[in-house]
């Protein structure tokens, strides 16, 4: 399961609409998703369509840790369509900071609670996590849980204004954290007669560089009437420009190469966990992958990059690393190199000699 977390401590720069229509979009091009409301307000939840009730379990009950044993995570979940669910919340999340903000692992709750939802509802390709607006304890869950945060910025004065905060709270995630958090910003709201929309644009890709989706979200009313009508835009106006906006925001979102996320299920990496760990091919390239559960560094070299090392990725508690090296070539020589220490391949026992004396891992792909 991937998980993008929604995220900017500021109000009203499309963070929840962005939460709904990137899910819906996702829905539509066939990825089962769940989105996390974790914004007391409960914007994502109405805006959806989804009614709480008093006396029906929410999030609140599930990230609480009065309630150890209970509910289980189906009573909580809502299916908006099919394979399009929503942890809903609603005002009682408020308190939750509150009451158990102090425990020490607080902040880990819902890492906790997306591994069970795992393990004991359903594998998602997608967990879409929408933020409150602040930088309090709910946010750091989400960003603890989270692969990749995606930062919605409004043209405005005060967006630029909480950049150099977000990059701040970005780096000390990173300091806890074993793989970086990918880092996607996404300019929302924009009004192309507006030339302060145009500064803004320009100030945004100057911070987040490579980083900045191309695609820009604009202001369509479309957009609001449809929160207002409980439905995602994929329902309420699937031929509008808003739509088109959020379809292409996934596409980009689905194909760039972010310093790759590899998407797990498409890989099937936990049926390759049991049966090859060799290089494979794959539908964009060269599968690369390592196992190992104690080092803090993967990178792997060869032929095909000219022998300048990148950097593998790790997926998983089970010490799973990987990188899609996008080339088509049917042999090559290639080594990993682990914490600094070059070795061939222990899953691949071919070798060839190399013009320095020893051997690197050779591989002939069929
Ligand atoms: N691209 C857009 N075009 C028009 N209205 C938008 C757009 N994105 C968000 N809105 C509206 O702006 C307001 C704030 O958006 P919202 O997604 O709730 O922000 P946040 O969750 O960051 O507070 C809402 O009324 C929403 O309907
Ligand atoms: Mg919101």
């Amino acid at each position: 399961m991937r998980v993008v977390a929604i995220a900017n401590q500021k109000g009203g720069c499309g963070k929840t609409t962005t939460s709904i229509n990137f899910s819906a979009c996702l829905s539509f091009l066939q990825k089962s998703v769940l989105v996390v409301d974790l914004d007391p307000q409960g914007h994502s939840t109405c805006g959806l369509g989804v009614k709480t009730q008093k006396g029906t379990p929410t999030l609140y009950e599930l990230l609480s840790p009065l309630y150890p044993n209970a509910p289980l995570i189906s009573q909580v979940v809502r299916t908006v369509r099919p394979d399009f669910d929503i942890l809903p919340c609603d005002f009682t999340m408020n308190a939750l900071e509150e009451e158990f903000g102090f425990l020490p692992n607080f902040h880990n709750r819902l890492r906790d609670l997306l591994s069970r939802v795992v393990r004991e509802h359903r594998d998602y390709d997608f967990a879409v996590l929408d933020c409150p607006p602040n930088l309090g304890g709910l946010t750091w869950n989400a960003l603890n849980a989270a692969d990749e945060i995606m930062i919605p910025v409004e043209p405005s004065f005060f967006s630029l204004h909480g950049l150099g905060k977000i990059s701040e709270t970005l780096q000390t995630v990173d300091r806890n954290r074993q793989v970086p958090l990918g880092v996607h910003a996404l300019l929302t709201l924009f009004n192309s007669e507006m030339s302060f929309s145009q500064e803004v644009y320009d100030e945004v890709k100057a911070h987040f560089r490579g980083h900045l989706f191309t695609t820009i979200i604009h202001d369509h009313i479309a957009l609001k009437e449809a929160a207002a009508s409980g439905h995602s835009i994929v329902e309420y106006a699937p031929q509008s420009p808003a739509f088109q906006d959020y379809l292409n925001l996934v596409v980009e979102f689905l194909e760039r190469d972010w310093n790759r996320k590899l998407p797990e299920k498409e890989l099937g990496w936990s049926q390759v966990l049991k049966d090859h760990f060799g290089p494979r091919r794959v539908s964009d390239g060269i599968l690369f992958q390592f196992l190992s559960k104690t080092a803090s560094s993967v990178e792997i070299a060869g032929d095909f990059n000219h022998w300048v090392a990148e950097p593998l990725v790790r997926r998983n508690q089970d010490g799973l690393w990987q990188r899609v090296i996008p080339v088509e070539l049917k042999t090559f020589c290639y080594k990993f190199i682990v914490d600094g220490e070059w070795q061939v391949d222990p899953n691949q026992p071919v070798h060839k000699e190399n013009a320095y004396g020893g051997v690197d891992s050779y591989m002939e792909l069929v």
